[in-house]
């Protein structure tokens, strides 16, 4: 299909897709289908916490298009969280089936969940008979081994998944190193739910490329790409690349935002220096501020370090590659 037209989503990144990274991306660059919100984890108490609220409240969210991401494994949690999310507003639910890390999928959720295909069948049984939004479910190919992906997809084929959203790698292998695209291509074979592709996609000529492949495919979720890159939907919808001025309002406006939101400027300086791990590999020779901000310590370290980047680094028309900490920019 012609990529112009292709649906995306822009994928949960936990610490940097807030509410505010949401409401200032869509209005300033846009180019996005839908936003997806980092997941939030209900509690037994079945009580929203402050940080809940804040990324999910109808006033921070009010016109942008945004689905709640969901981490548990306990079905009656799910459903109080899709309660919870169409009282909000939300018109989705999504669950997490992707996250890798150990304090996660030790206590059997996230990735943790593809380990137990019988109990992930049961907890659909009791979602899917009862949850009051549709259901999205976004999800890795397995946890130890590819070949867990063939269970995997007949449990879904069980339920009417609204999206089936794959990132094509295994617990193990975090967000690095090669997908696994004959996997995604299984998956589009014989999936029921419609399949959203995900990972990777960091210019143009990747989701041109990813076109070709899979022609058939017309939506796909980008996390890290946007973020390094925050122009990248407005060029795929035929825009212009980010401006050196429009890329200080957008840093500033999130850093100023994260200042009033949190009260404490280092914590607003702390969430600027994660968005600034992707964000340095859109500048030309980048390196060795991108070590520096990983150092950051302060509030003043942070702003004299943004004031560097601008003053002396060369802008990109697109993001340096790769974004999964390997490469040479955002190691
Ligand atoms: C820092 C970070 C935080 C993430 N947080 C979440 C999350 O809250 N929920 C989720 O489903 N995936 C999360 N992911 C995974 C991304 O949504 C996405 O699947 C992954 O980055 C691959 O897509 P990309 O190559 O387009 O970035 C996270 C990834 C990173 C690097």
């Amino acid at each position: 299909m012609e990529i112009r037209s292709l649906r995306v989503e822009t994928a949960p990144l936990e610490g940097i897709t807030t509410w505010l990274f949401r409401r200032t991306h869509f209005s300033m660059f846009g180019g996005v289908d839908r936003y997806f919100t980092p997941f939030f984890s209900p509690v037994s108490e079945h009580i929203l916490t402050a940080k809940d609220l804040r990324d999910l409240s109808p006033e921070n969210n009010r016109g942008i298009p945004t689905v709640p991401q969901v981490m548990t494994k306990r079905a009656e949690d799910f459903l109080w969280a899709a309660e919870q999310a169409r009282d909000l507003g939300f018109e989705e639910v999504n669950l997490n089936l992707g996250c890798p890390s150990g304090t996660v999928t030790a206590k059997g959720k996230g990735a943790g969940f593809l380990l137990r295909p019988d109990e992930l069948d049961a907890f659909f049984d009791v979602v899917f008979s009862k949850v009051c939004l549709p259901v999205s479910v976004k999800t890795r190919i397995g946890f130890h081994d590819v070949e867990e992906f063939g269970r995997l997809l007949e449990i879904f084929n069980c339920y009417p998944i609204r999206e089936l959203i794959v990132h094509p790698r295994l617990r193990g292998e975090f967000y690095k190193g090669p997908v696994h695209l004959d996997a995604f291509a299984a998956a589009l074979e014989s999936s029921r739910a419609p399949v959203t592709y995900n990972g990777d996609l960091v210019t143009l000529e990747d989701l041109t490329a990813f076109s070709e492949r899979f022609p058939a495919v017309n939506t796909v979720m980008i996390g890290r790409g946007v973020i390094a890159d925050p122009a990248l939907l407005r060029k795929l919808r035929g825009g212009a690349a980010a401006t050196r001025e429009e890329l200080q309002t957008y840093t500033q406006t999130l850093y100023q935002g994260y200042r009033a939101a949190y009260g404490y400027a280092g914590t607003a300086a702390q969430r600027m220096k994660e968005l600034w791990f992707y964000l340095i590999n859109l500048f030309d020779d980048g390196e060795k501020y991108a070590k520096k901000m990983r150092r950051v310590g302060n509030a003043a370290e942070y702003e004299h370090l943004e004031a560097g980047i601008f003053r002396d680094l060369n802008l990109l028309t697109q993001a340096h590659k790769p974004l999964d900490g390997t490469g040479k920019t955002a190691p």
